[in-house]
C-alpha cells in the first residue's frame, strides 16, 4: 500500500511520521509545494518544534517514509492521498473574517483529480467545514479524465495539540473515521481502520458519517475554546470580587461532570485552529439560517479578544496610564509552551496593543526566531497564512526588539509580561532580573504559572490573572 500526504505542515508532517513508524511495510511520502519546507523536513533541523519528533522521523526517513516536492508523481502512485493543507480564514469576498478559504483544498482536490489513473481513497484530514467532502466529490469527479478512476471520500480529521503531538498521535484518546454510507464507502472506512489498526485499540477507532466526522472537529475545537472563554471570563469577575480563578478552577473541576482540563485562565487562547475553527462553524450556521446559534459560539471569540484587550488595559492602568517609551520584557511569544507556532499568539495582539501605546517591547522566547516575530507583529490580521500579505504595519516593528535571553529582556525594563507558560520561565532568577529593572518593576502573569508571593518578596508589583490584586494596585502605596 502506498499513502501520499498533500501537505507538510504541522499535521501532515508529525501524522504521516507516526504512520510510518508504526506501519512498516506502507511507503509514505509528504508531498509540499513549499520547496524549503520539504527541504527542512529532509535534514536535521525540522520546519517545526515538536517533542520526540525528530527521533521518529530520523528512524523512519529514507526507510518507508519520504518528503518530496514531487507531488504528482506521488499522488498519481498512492492508494490513500491524505488532504492536510492548511484551511484558513478568508480575508476577502463573501464571508470574509469568518469562512473558510478552501482554495487550497479545492488546489489539492484538482491535483489528485488531474494525475489519477488508478482509483483512490481521498481522506480529509485538514479541519474543514461540514459538507466539504460533497463539493470535494464533485470537483475530483468532474476532472478526472479517466472514467474507470473512482473516489472514496473519509472524513478523518486530526485531533492532535502541538506541543504533544507525538503522544497524541502514538495514544490517541480516539480515532475518527466518517464516509458515506455506501458499501464503497464502508469499504474504504475499513481499509484506512486497518492502517490505524497497526497500533490503535479498535476501540478507539470511531467510524460515523461523513457529516458526523467532519461537525464532530468543528465542535471539539469549539467546547473546548469554550472552556477558556468560560474561565476567562471568570478571571475577570474574580479580579472584581477578590476571588482567585486558580481555587475556583479547582473547585468546579474536581465535578467529575466537568473535569480538572482546560480549566487554566489565561491571557488567552490562540493556535492556528480555535479561532479559525469557531468562525468557520458560526458561517455553517449563518448560511443555513441559525443566526442564534451563530451567535452564541461568536462570544467564545469576543470573550477571548476581551481577555487580550483587558490584559493590555491592566498592564497601562497599572503603569499609572502610561507605557510611552517604557521598555516592557515580553516572556514568551508562542501560543503555548513547547511549540514554536505563533499562529493567533495572544502575544501579538498584547505586543501590538502595548505599542498602539508607545511602549518598546523586548521579546523573548526559546523557539520562535526573530524573523517570525518581526513577520507576526506586521501582518495585517488573517494574513499570517498567506506568504505574500503586505507588510502594511511594518511601523510597528520600530519599537519591538527580539533577544536571546530572558535577563538581556530585561535589563532597564519597566515590566514583564509573561504569556507563554514555558516550563523554564517558573526558575529564572527573578531577584537577578529585579535588580536591573526600572522601578518600580511589574510583573504581570499572563498564564499564573510563577510565586507571586515570592515575588513580591522581591519588590516586584505583581499582577496576575484572575487573582485578588496586588495591595500596592488597590491602596496606590
Ligand atoms: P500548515 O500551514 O502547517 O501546513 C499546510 C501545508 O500545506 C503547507 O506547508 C502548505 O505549503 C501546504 N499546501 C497548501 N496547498 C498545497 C497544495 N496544493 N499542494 C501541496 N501542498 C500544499 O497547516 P497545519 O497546521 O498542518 O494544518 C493543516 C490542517 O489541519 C488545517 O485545516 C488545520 O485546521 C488542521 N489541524 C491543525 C492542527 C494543528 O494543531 N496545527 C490540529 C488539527 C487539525
Amino acid at each position: 500500500m502506498k499513502i501520499a500526504c498533500i501537505g507538510a505542515g504541522y499535521v501532515g508532517g508529525p501524522t504521516m511520521a507516526m504512520v510510518a513508524l508504526k506501519c512498516p511495510e506502507i511507503e509514505v511520502v509528504v508531498v509540499d509545494i513549499n520547496e524549503e519546507r520539504i527541504k527542512a523536513w529532509n535534514s536535521d533541523k525540522l520546519p517545526i518544534y515538536e517533542p520526540g519528533l525528530l527521533e521518529v522521523v530520523k528512524e523512519c526517513r529514507g526507510r518507508n517514509l519520504f518528503f518530496s516536492t514531487d507531488t504528482k508523481k506521488h499522488v498519481g502512485e498512492a492508494d490513500i492521498v491524505f488532504v492536510s493543507v492548511n484551511t484558513p480564514t478568508k480575508t476577502h469576498g463573501i464571508g470574509a473574517g469568518k469562512a473558510a478559504d478552501l482554495t487550497y483544498w479545492e488546489g489539492a482536490a484538482r491535483l489528485i483529480a488531474s494525475v489519477s489513473t488508478s482509483s483512490k481513497i481521498v481522506v480529509e484530514k485538514s479541519t474543514v467545514p461540514v459538507k466539504t467532502a460533497e463539493a470535494i466529490g464533485k470537483v475530483l469527479k468532474r476532472n478526472c479524465q479517466d472514467p474507470n478512476v473512482q473516489f472514496e471520500i473519509l472524513s478523518n480529521p486530526e485531533f492532535l495539540a502541538e506541543g504533544t503531538a507525538m503522544e497524541d498521535l502514538r495514544q490517541p484518546d480516539r480515532v475518527l473515521i466518517g464516509g458515506a454510507d455506501t458499501p464503497s464507502g464502508q469499504k474504504a472506512i475499513q481499509t484506512l481502520v486497518s492502517v490505524y489498526a497497526h497500533w490503535i485499540p479498535r476501540e478507539r477507532i470511531l467510524t460515523a458519517n461523513l457529516w458526523s466526522a467532519e461537525l464532530a472537529k468543528l465542535t471539539a475545537n469549539a467546547f473546548l475554546a469554550q472552556r477558556i472563554s468560560s474561565i476567562n471570563a471568570i478571571s475577570a469577575l474574580c479580579e472584581a470580587t477578590g476571588a482567585d480563578v486558580q481555587q475556583v478552577a479547582h473547585a468546579i473541576g474536581t465535578d467529575s461532570r466537568i473535569g480538572p482540563k482546560f480549566l487554566n485562565a489565561s491571557v488567552g487562547f490562540g493556535g492556528s485552529c480555535f479561532q479559525k475553527d469557531i468562525l468557520n462553524l458560526c458561517y455553517v450556521c449563518e448560511s443555513v439560517g441559525l443566526k442564534e446559534v451563530a451567535e452564541y459560539w461568536y462570544q467564545v471569540v469576543s470573550m477571548n479578544d476581551y481577555q487580550k484587550q483587558r490584559f493590555v488595559e491592566r498592564v497601562i492602568s497599572a503603569m499609572f496610564n502610561t507605557v510611552s517609551q517604557k521598555k516592557i520584557a515580553i516572556y514568551g511569544f508562542a501560543f503555548k509552551k513547547d511549540t514554536g507556532d505563533t499562529r493567533e499568539t495572544p502575544a501579538i495582539d498584547v505586543c501590538k496593543g502595548l505599542i498602539r501605546d508607545g511602549a518598546k517591547v523586548c521579546v523573548f522566547d526559546p523557539e520562535v526566531t526573530p524573523e517570525q516575530i518581526f513577520r507576526d507583529l506586521s501582518a495585517p490580521k488573517f494574513e499570517w497564512d498567506r506568504p505574500n500579505y503586505s507588510r502594511s504595519q511594518s511601523h510597528m516593528l520600530e519599537n519591538v526588539q527580539v533577544v536571546s535571553d530572558a535577563v538581556a529582556a530585561a535589563e532597564g525594563a519597566h515590566a514583564i509580561c509573561i504569556l507563554t507558560e514555558w516550563d523554564q520561565f517558573k526558575t529564572l532568577d527573578y531577584q537577578a532580573m529585579y535588580e536591573k529593572m526600572t522601578k518600580p518593576a511589574f510583573i504581570f502573569d499572563g498564564r499564573n504559572i510563577l510565586d507571586h508571593a515570592k515575588l513580591r518578596e522581591i519588590g516586584f508589583i505583581v499582577y496576575a490573572l484572575g487573582k485578588p490584586l496586588d495591595p500596592f494596585l488597590v491602596k496606590g502605596y
